[in-house]
């Protein structure tokens, strides 16, 4: 026998603990997991004044991989620079285990084709994965703020852009889609020369485009099938995997991995901790079982049972299963009863 595995668990804030409990539960009918679970984000900054504690860092690099559920709300809010926010957690989670590589499937359910807000025919087809770089550019360059002015620096290097795009490419199974603001941006020219340079000298075999991002974004609507692989740089790919989730119908469906060289990943559902609906029950816990199906896939190596969450998910959407984000009325422990039924 090998030894279980071992998952640390941060539910986080706001519908976070309430999806999470379920998946524990779902995680428990596969098999024999150790989990360890600690508070993050808001959670965190209540009890110990910071949203990620070093020993809750370093008993995440212990873990074989990390399952987190939500982090933030109203709470916390603040434009004050010195105020700790929950956000800083998560940022400092992806940093500290060094997670440069997000994954972020989208693939419509057909049983949910009519909670889209685009046309069933526009989306049947759609299969895409945005791999979003997670470890650089605005987001972690310098920022100053002085009474009257504020900076974010974006600052990209070429080995960050090699090891992202060798991820892309590595995930594609006919093209790449590399989005940039080349027309614009210094790092986005010296993303489409590196991407370039991945491509012809490893990956000659694999198509590749390249598209400005305001453009990508409205592709993205106008043609979402096209799409295989979206490679993108930190921010573009927030903002785009946003965008990409409405075509599955609801952000409450989409889960993502966050991966690294080497070390355990953190497996997380796309959607925040929505406020406006946590204490309520009505959270839809698809998009964290999905993450968790992704955590045994690439965390843990077990596919079958990975394959056997989604299938789970397929069944109970097939069977009619929708929470009041789909425009149901099933209630999360509801919702999460169908899909352990299913299981
Ligand atoms: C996401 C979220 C985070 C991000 C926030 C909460 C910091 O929007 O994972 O997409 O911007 O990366
Ligand atoms: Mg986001």
């Amino acid at each position: 026998m090998t030894r279980a595995a071992h998952i640390v668990i941060l539910p986080g804030d706001g519908i976070g603990p309430e999806i999470m409990a379920p998946t524990v539960e779902l995680l428990r009918r596969l098999g024999s997991f150790e989990f360890e679970e600690h508070r993050f984000g808001g959670a965190s900054i209540d009890a110990h004044g910071v949203p990620l504690t070093d020993e809750v860092l370093a008993a995440a690099r212990r873990a074989d991989a990390v399952l987190l559920g939500a982090v933030g709300g109203p709470r916390w809010e603040s434009t004050d620079p010195g105020r700790p926010r929950p956000e800083q957690g998560l940022l400092g989670l992806r940093k500290g285990l060094q997670l440069y590589a997000n994954l972020r499937p989208v693939k419509p359910f057909p049983a949910l084709y009519g909670a889209s807000p685009l046309r069933p025919e526009l989306i049947d087809g759609t299969d895409l994965l945005v791999v979003r770089e997670l470890t650089g550019g605005i987001y972690f360059g310098a920022k100053q703020r002085t009474a009257d002015r504020a900076s974010d620096v974006c600052e990209y290097t070429v080995a960050e852009i090699e090891r992202i795009a060798r991820t892309a490419f590595r995930s594609a199974r006919s093209r790449v889609s590399s989005v940039d603001k080349a027309n614009v941006l210094e790092t986005s020219r010296l993303w489409r020369e590196v991407v370039r340079r991945v491509h012809s000298q490893e990956f000659p075999q694999v198509e590749v485009e390249h598209v400005l991002v305001d453009n990508a974004a409205m592709q993205l609507l106008a043609a979402p099938r096209h799409f295989d692989v979206i490679l993108t740089e930190n921010m573009f790919g927030d903002i785009l995997s946003d965008e990409a989730a409405m075509i599955t119908g609801s952000i409450g469906m989409l889960p993502s991995a966050s991966l690294g060289a080497d070390g355990p990943g953190v497996f997380e559902p796309v959607h925040g901790s929505a406020p406006d609906i946590a204490g309520r029950g009505i959270a839809n816990p698809l998009a964290m079982f999905l993450s968790a199906a992704m955590m045994l896939e690439h965390g843990l190596g077990l596919a079958s049972e990975a394959a056997a969450v989604e299938s789970a998910v397929h069944r109970a959407l097939d069977a009619g299963l929708r929470t009041p984000d789909l425009g149901g009325d099933a209630s999360t422990s509801g919702a999460s009863r169908v899909v352990l039924d299913n299981l």
